[in-house]
């Protein structure tokens, strides 16, 4: 075996990059500081674009580690990260990570009706019921929310307008 052998490939092939390969993780950083202003200023940042451009990988490997040092957004330094997969039940998976124990409470366990609570909320008051249980959450003013992936919803409040 050559010592070449042992050298690892700094790029992860036909998956996103992880928060774990954020060191190897280049060519984004204007994105990432861009991405990172608007934070600063604003609740809401899109990102958008084809399949494959690199979205995933900004996220996990750009902006998160940032975030997760330490950066200062509209309710202090701590970020609390609601990642999920939408999948074929996009509401329910989102009421499920929403209600991950951790996720809406400081200090207090969360409870086995909060699933259900927050699935009932975004369904009867829609994009308002989202902003209505980070309001009624013990971590409202005292982190900031981060919801990856959370385009679903625009698509489904569309639907639900025709
Ligand atoms: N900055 C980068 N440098 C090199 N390869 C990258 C970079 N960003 C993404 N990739 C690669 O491009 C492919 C698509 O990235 P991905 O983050 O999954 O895109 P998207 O989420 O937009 O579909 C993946 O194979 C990923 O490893
Ligand atoms: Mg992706």
């Amino acid at each position: 075996m050559s010592s070449e052998d042992n050298l690892i490939s700094p790029f992860p092939g036909i998956r996103p990059y992880t928060k774990k390969e954020a060191e190897n993780f280049y060519g984004r950083e204007r994105e990432v500081e861009d991405v990172l202003s608007i934070l600063k200023r604003y609740k809401l940042v899109t990102i958008c674009g084809k399949s494959g451009s690199g979205k995933s990988s900004l996220i996990e490997a750009g902006i998160l580690p940032k975030l997760q040092k330490g950066f200062l957004g509209q309710a202090g330094k701590e970020w609390v990260i609601c990642d999920f997969r939408p999948g074929i039940s996009p509401l329910e998976n989102l009421s499920y990570a929403l209600s991950d124990s951790g996720v809406m409470y400081l200090k207090s366990k969360s409870k086995t009706t909060d699933h259900q609570n927050y699935k009932n909320k975004i369904e009867e008051k829609r994009d308002l019921g989202l902003i209505e249980i980070f309001a009624s959450s013990e971590i409202y003013e005292k982190k900031n929310l981060l919801i990856c992936r959370l385009s679903f919803l625009y698509y489904w409040l569309k639907e639900q307008r025709v």
